[in-house]
């Protein structure tokens, strides 16, 4: 243990969360157009806490969209470079009626702090921050650190692609570090070393060419909801198996010994149901809960409307039905090619009876990390350091669409090293994030510094 980190952040720790909460005021959600202003304002403010930190070169880099904010110190050109990546933008907060609090006024309860982005990912990033100037106060930066903090990962990252290729040279590094994803509990530290891909679909079936009376016309045509909700019930078989031809066709199957290797990861059934209030779990015959979400691609219908959705009830049948549909896709599964194949099933499996339109919105690519290289070893022993015991490496079901592209555009491994819960509520109503966790991150990135530089010599 080292009393100087152990130390300041005991002493700073109060302006650590103050300052923590002026980011999470800015409703930064990059989804809605609404918040354009507050969310270029939140660029500003991150390019400030840069600057106050030790930063130099920061500068808020425009895009089509939302802005980069980079800011970087080189110590000397000899050592290693650390790129930290991270997002400033949030998702919606809707619904906003379930949450206990407003979610940008956060407050403190029970030793966690709630509001929208507290753990993804504006608490996480500020970890960062905050370690970068614990470093440069107690004169312990130990190599080269470059930020890239985005506004768009919560919409697929698009503009981070172009920044990425347009520029390599500046994001020249060795290793890009990241806390956007978990532990498995505050006395099970863990680093995640894969992360699903994703392919999202919107779908419009659209029946007769206005709405009609149910009573005249019921039975005689083609209600588009029920047909949409009969299409997708024909894309997964009894053993929750997906239909779409050709969809398992790249996924890569793990041998036994990596299987086991992965079930070594410490899982409760009683209380993951528990924490869910759900008397049964569902999901692909012939795997384990961890796997389902983690090593095994899923479709899921993430929202559906059409017809009357007011007050009391209306007879009718309507034109057009919609979904949101999306995809969690695994290693070697590539998002254009999932694309196109559920586009034409789903245009194969529709009726004559109506028109689909199927509109594809942002994808990203999974990625597998890996569990024996330099950095990961550095991050494995900083947390071994801080937890007090050895992370186990596993494989998330989230997606970062980035991480695949720092890998194939500047050919850089990432260590996934986050400090969420899966409890804290990301991209839920009344999402938070343990103090325990932001100062836990701020303590152990130290380390991962440190023993990246030396690990490297
Ligand atoms: N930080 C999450 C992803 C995550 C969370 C990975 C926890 C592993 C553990 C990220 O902000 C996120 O929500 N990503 C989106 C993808 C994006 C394209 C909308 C996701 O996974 O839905
Ligand atoms: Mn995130
Ligand atoms: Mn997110």
């Amino acid at each position: 243990m080292d009393t100087t980190i152990t130390s300041y952040i005991e002493t700073n720790k109060k302006r650590f969360i103050d300052e923590l909460f002026e980011l999470l005021r800015i409703p930064s959600v990059s989804a809605d157009p609404k918040y354009s202003k507050d969310v270029f304002r939140t660029a500003e403010v991150i390019k400030g806490k840069l600057v106050a930190a030790g930063a130099v070169k920061v500068e808020v880099c425009p895009t089509a969209g939302y802005p980069i904010v980079y800011g970087e110190k080189i110590i000397d050109a000899a050592l290693p470079t650390v790129l930290v990546y991270g997002h400033y933008d949030v998702q919606p907060a809707d619904p906003l009626e379930l949450w206990d609090s407003g979610p940008f006024e956060p407050v403190i309860k029970n030793e966690k702090i709630y509001a929208r982005g507290a753990c993804d990912d504006k608490g996480q990033v500020y970890m960062h921050i905050k370690a970068f100037e614990l470093m440069m106060q107690t004169k312990s930066l130990p190599c080269n650190v470059k930020f890239m903090i985005e506004g768009e990962e919560e919409v697929g990252s698009d503009n981070l692609g172009t920044f990425v290729k347009q520029n390599k040279e500046k994001l020249k590094a060795d290793v890009i570090l990241i806390s956007d994803t978990g532990i498995i509990a505050n006395d099970i530290p863990s680093i995640t070393v894969g992360l699903r891909g994703l392919s999202y679909m919107e779908v419009e079936v659209q029946g007769p060419n206005r709405d009609l009376h149910s009573g005249l016309y019921g039975g005689a045509v083609a209600n588009p909801i029920n047909i949409l909700c009969e299409m997708i019930a024909k894309m997964k078989d009894d053993k929750d198996h997906i239909t779409i031809p050709g969809f398992y066709d790249d996924v890569e199957i793990l041998t036994e010994a990596e299987r086991s290797e992965l079930a070594k990861a410490p899982f409760n059934l009683d209380e993951y149901k528990k924490a869910l209030d759900l008397s049964d779990i569902h999901g692909e015959t012939g795997y384990t809960t961890n796997e389902r979400n983690s090593i095994r691609p899923t479709l899921d219908v993430n929202g559906i409307w059409g017809g009357y959705m007011g007050e009391g009830a209306k007879t009718v049948i309507a034109s057009k039905a919609f979904a949101k549909i999306s995809m969690r896709l695994v290693p070697h599964q590539n998002s254009d090619t999932i694309t196109k194949l559920f586009k034409n099933y789903f245009e194969s499996i529709a009726p004559k009876s109506v028109k689909v339109k199927v509109t594809p919105h942002h994808g990203g690519e999974p990625v597998v990390t890996p569990s024996n290289s330099t950095a990961y070893k550095a991050a494995s022993m900083a947390m071994e350091t801080t937890f007090g015991k050895k992370p186990i490496p596993v494989r998330s079901g989230g997606s970062i669409p980035i991480v695949a592209m720092f890998k194939s555009e500047l050919g850089l491994d990432s260590v996934l090293m986050g400090f969420g819960l899966d409890s804290d509520a990301i991209h839920s109503p009344n999402e938070h994030y343990g103090v325990f966790n932001y100062l836990k991150g701020i303590e152990t990135i130290p380390y991962f510094f440190k023993n990246y530089a030396a690990l490297s010599k």
